[in-house]
């Protein structure tokens, strides 16, 4: 970022600095750098979509906060967010996202729910996006370093139609799901069948 964001409200109650402090203390160089490529990623696309910059750059921050955490410790903290006995058959991957949420809520006392909901949707989706969650779904997907089949397919139609990106990640992560044999956790699968539904009935999503 050229200019230096400073956080202005109070949503979390530490400063930018400090969070990239400890993100820098809690993960490994390569998933820092992530976290910070999904920061720019979605701020480029909340000034595009004029949502709120600091709650962009929170939600960004904060979304692999857990991914590095004892597993039996994410676990609880994903279950104490999110108390659905199937999550104990998901993996991390479903995980990591519910447990940086309930540490958002409790360590961090954010009590903004669309910020709560947003990183706590980053790995599964949600029925109703917000923008915001739809940002940091597709920064989480785009950010300059990430190199896969399809990627700029998502990146240049995220430009245009968020919804559409949304859509279009949702069908390429189950089908990278299924292709690797792995477990769709069900509200994966209810979440793009309600997109689904919705692109067909031709609703605003
Ligand atoms: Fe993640
Ligand atoms: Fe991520």
């Amino acid at each position: 970022m050229k200019e230096k964001l400073i956080y202005q409200q109070d949503f979390i109650n530490m400063s930018r600095q400090d969070l990239i402090n400890q993100l820098s203390k809690r993960l490994s160089k390569r998933r820092f750098d992530h976290v910070m490529g999904v920061e720019k990623k979605a701020i480029e696309l909340a000034k595009l979509y004029e949502v709120d910059i600091e709650k962009s750059s929170i939600v960004a921050l904060m979304h692999d906060y857990a991914k590095e955490i004892d597993s039996e410790a994410m676990f609880t903290l994903a279950k104490e967010f999110w108390p659905d006995d199937r999550l104990a058959d998901a993996t991390e991957g479903i995980w990591h996202g519910f447990a940086a949420a309930q540490i958002l809520k409790t360590d961090l006392a954010c009590r903004d729910e669309e910020v709560i909901q947003a990183v706590a949707a980053h790995t599964t989706g949600w029925h109703q996006m917000t923008k915001l969650a739809k940002i940091l779904y597709i920064a989480d997907y785009t950010e300059e370093g990430r190199d896969f089949k399809g990627v700029n397919k998502v990146r240049k139609l995220s430009e245009v139609d968020l919804d559409k990106a949304c859509l279009l990640k949702m069908r390429m992560t189950v089908k990278n799901l299924m292709k690797k044999q792995e477990y769709l956790f069900p509200l994966q699968i209810e979440v793009y069948n309600t997109w689904i539904k919705n692109y067909k009935a031709n609703k605003v999503i």
